[in-house]
């Protein structure tokens, strides 16, 4: 089955570039948000990055105004003109509850063979799936931030994904030139039950006054050649996102070694959630 008419529910970073990358390969693309303030920043934030990619010389002003002419905002919660779209990618924040109420209206509002899928970055398939009539049309799409520029896709099929629903999708991450990766349903999938341990360990570092933040980035940077230390990955992927993560694993697994650092809750607690509110382990 060839998709070709996408939503996108969550403007969020994950949500906004999801988007993009599927109207760059040429997809139309609705994005769904709870108001039209925040579907508004979304779309003057793409259209902002392509206007500097253009600058850039990277494309050219067509494919920038075909990029922006495939995408549409909304901000009706209830998905009522949703009609004969294809395929829907999740992307809200990381609660069950809330993943769960969205997939109940998606399943009300989309037509019967619509896939859904969600980017969520650790919570179980077939969990979500449970409010969903037909779990076999119910797979995970699991993108990298930030989306445009990270080749992977994790594809997690939960305990009642169809072969047909989990072909589609590999066939369509391929299609939109990323690269996609078979993951059996575990929690934080491969590439989050080894990362956000990773920043975890790096955040009680800190709390254990081993080396600064600069330091342990630093070392992290030159000692193993990643792009970004595990401090500024953790402020980038956001600390409440990377506290979700943690918390699911352990929750999970019952293993002690998935305990989140205390620091990460209170940083959490504080506000202090790294680039989107401005301070996390550094400033932004
Ligand atoms: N949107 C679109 N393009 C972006 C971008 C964004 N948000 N950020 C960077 N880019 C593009 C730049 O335009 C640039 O493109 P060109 O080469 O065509 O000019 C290219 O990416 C490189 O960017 P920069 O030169 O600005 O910076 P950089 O070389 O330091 O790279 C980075 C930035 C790609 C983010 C790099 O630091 C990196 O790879 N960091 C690690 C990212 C990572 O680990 N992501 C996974 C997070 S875990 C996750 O997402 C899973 C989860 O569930 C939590």
């Amino acid at each position: 089955m060839s998709i070709n008419k996408i939503a996108v529910v969550g403007a969020g970073q994950m949500g906004s570039g999801i988007a993009q990358v599927f109207a760059t390969a040429g997809k139309t693309v609705t994005v769904y948000d709870i108001s039209q303030e925040i579907v508004d920043k979304s779309k003057a934030k793409l259209q902002k990055g392509l206007a500097k990619q253009v600058e850039k010389g990277k494309i050219d002003q067509a494919k920038a105004d075909a990029i922006m002419a495939n995408i549409s905002y909304s901000a009706d919660t209830e998905y009522s003109d949703i009609g004969d779209t294809e395929l829907v990618v999740e992307a809200a924040i990381e609660r069950l509850d809330l993943k769960k109420s969205i997939f109940q209206k998606l399943d009300k509002a989309t037509k019967a063979d619509c896939i859904l899928a969600t980017n969520t970055s650790s919570i179980s398939i077939t969990e979500i799936a449970k409010v969903v009539e037909d779990k076999s049309k119910v797979i995970g799409m699991h993108f990298f931030n930030p989306p445009v520029v990270m080749k992977l896709i994790e594809i997690i099929c939960g305990g009642n994904t169809s072969e047909e629903t989990y072909n589609t999708v590999f066939a369509l991450s391929q299609e939109i030139g990323k690269n996609p990766v078979t993951v059996d349903e575990a929690p934080g999938f491969v590439v989050n039950r080894i990362l956000i341990p990773m920043i975890n360990e790096a955040i009680d570092l800190v709390q254990n006054g081993v080396a600064s933040p600069e330091d342990i980035d630093t070392a992290m940077k030159l000692g193993c050649n990643h792009p970004m230390g595990p401090l500024t990955l953790g402020d980038y992927i956001g600390l409440d996102t990377c506290l979700a993560i943690m918390e699911t694993i352990f929750t999970e697994t019952g293993d002690p070694k998935y305990r989140p650092s205390l620091l990460l809750r209170k940083m959490v607690r504080a506000g202090k959630l790294g680039n989107k509110t401005g301070e996390g382990f550094f400033k932004h």
